[in-house]
């Protein structure tokens, strides 16, 4: 069995399903709900004697100590966090609570519980701890992407957050011979994505009607790799990766923003005319920057292709039509994870009517 964290968000979710249909080794998932948990992206699991659910809060070491004694895993994926950086500017405290002291706690109740394992048991047993691109900062337009061996410089509370986490995983193997693993991952995206992160956000505005608010002159660069392609990397990585090593993950596909938005808006007038036969990118609405906001990242996962012979199976052309695709057949899914005070907040700092 393999414990997953924050496994009924949309990267831990695509991962469960995902690990589901390739292994046959059982999952429990373990995730306190926030308003980005959604048991709907678990539906099809239901009744599936592999996967079990436990709602609880990673900064609860007992819990997690009590959970690993009872279950016994052979790993341990770490995916629970606070997620989105428009939040972290907005409230920072949920992001140090999970994603710093969370991580902690979390540390260190699987480092009691791999002191006291045994033989195979303990040698084979792994942490893997899933992060971000951000934790490097920002690149100018001419730099290489970043690799393994890159500073860390940190811009938002989400990312100083993160590289906080790292830097324990990091420390917990150093000083307790705790076998981690890391990841770095550049931005996701694909089915069960949150209608906050810009894809989705602009797929829901675009089909309601709204303005698409694009931050600053959107042309801010992303690196995009398709969800179920991060998946198969932390898969490979489980199975092969140095311990105590990190492994880049990314699809080297640099994308402005408004590339991205032009995109989507593309997909969208083919797959769904709107009613006056117009380009859903008239509804493109120039909006006041995010704060700090890094200008560009891309991930060199050569270390990854290289050692453990990795490779994303989608391209973006690909990826984003079965995105597009995706949300057009699931406007239910859409309907049930649309709420929240915090998008008044993103309406005033933004400068914008109608946002979602
Ligand atoms: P998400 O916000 O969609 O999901 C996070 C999940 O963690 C939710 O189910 C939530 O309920 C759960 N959670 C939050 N706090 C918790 C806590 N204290 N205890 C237990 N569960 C908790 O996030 P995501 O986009 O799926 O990201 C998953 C991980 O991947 C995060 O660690 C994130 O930093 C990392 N990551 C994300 C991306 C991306 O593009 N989305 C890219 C690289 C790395
Ligand atoms: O790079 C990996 C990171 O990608 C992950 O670690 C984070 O968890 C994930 O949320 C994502 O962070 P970003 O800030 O890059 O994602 P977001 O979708 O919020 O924004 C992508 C870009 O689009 C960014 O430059 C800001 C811009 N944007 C975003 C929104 C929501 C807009 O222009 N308009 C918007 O409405």
């Amino acid at each position: 069995m393999i414990l997953v964290t924050g496994g009924a968000g949309f990267i831990g979710a695509n991962f469960v399903l995902d690990w589901l249909a390739v292994t046959n080794e059982p999952v429990l998932n373990i995730d306190k709900l926030t308003y980005a948990g959604n048991l709907q992206n678990l539906a099809s699991l239901h009744g599936d004697a592999r996967h079990i659910f436990v709602q609880a809060d990673i900064a609860d070491g007992k819990t997690m100590a009590q959970l690993l004694a009872q279950h016994q895993p052979r790993a341990i994926i770490n995916f629970a966090a606070e997620s989105h950086v428009d939040r972290s500017i907005h409230g920072p405290e949920d992001f140090i609570q999970t994603n710093v002291v969370g991580t902690f706690r979390l540390l260190e109740a699987a480092r009691a519980y791999w002191s006291d394992l045994e033989g195979a048991a303990k040698s084979s047993f792994r942490f893997l701890h899933v992060s971000t691109d951000e934790v490097f900062g920002t690149l100018a337009p001419h730099d290489p992407a970043f690799t393994e061996t890159h500073s860390y410089a940190p811009n938002s509370p989400y990312s100083a957050s993160k590289a906080a986490s790292d830097h324990l995983v990091r420390a917990w193997h150093h000083t307790y011979g705790l076998p981690v693993l890391t990841t770095n991952c550049s931005n996701n995206y694909g089915p069960l994505h949150f209608p906050e992160k810009l894809i989705p956000l602009m797929i829901v505005n675009a089909l309601a009607g709204k303005p698409l608010p694009i931050y600053g002159d959107g042309m801010q660069v992303r690196d995009w790799l398709y969800v179920r392609d991060h998946c198969s990397a932390i898969r490979h990585v489980l199975d092969a990766g140095k311990l105590g090593e990190t492994y880049n993950v990314g699809g080297w596909n640099e994308k402005t923003n408004l590339d991205i938005v032009t995109a989507v808006c593309a997909l969208l007038d083919e797959l769904r005319p709107r009613a006056d036969r117009k380009s859903y990118a008239e509804q493109m609405t120039f909006v006041t920057d995010r704060p700090g906001h890094d200008r560009r990242y891309a991930m060199d996962a050569r270390k990854l292709e290289r050692e453990l012979g990795w490779k994303p199976a989608e391209t973006f052309e690909t990826g984003i039509r079965k995105t597009v695709q995706w949300y057009l057949d699931n406007p239910q899914w859409v309907a049930s994870v649309q709420s929240g005070s915090y998008r008044d907040w993103v309406q005033k700092h933004y400068s914008l009517e109608g946002s979602a």
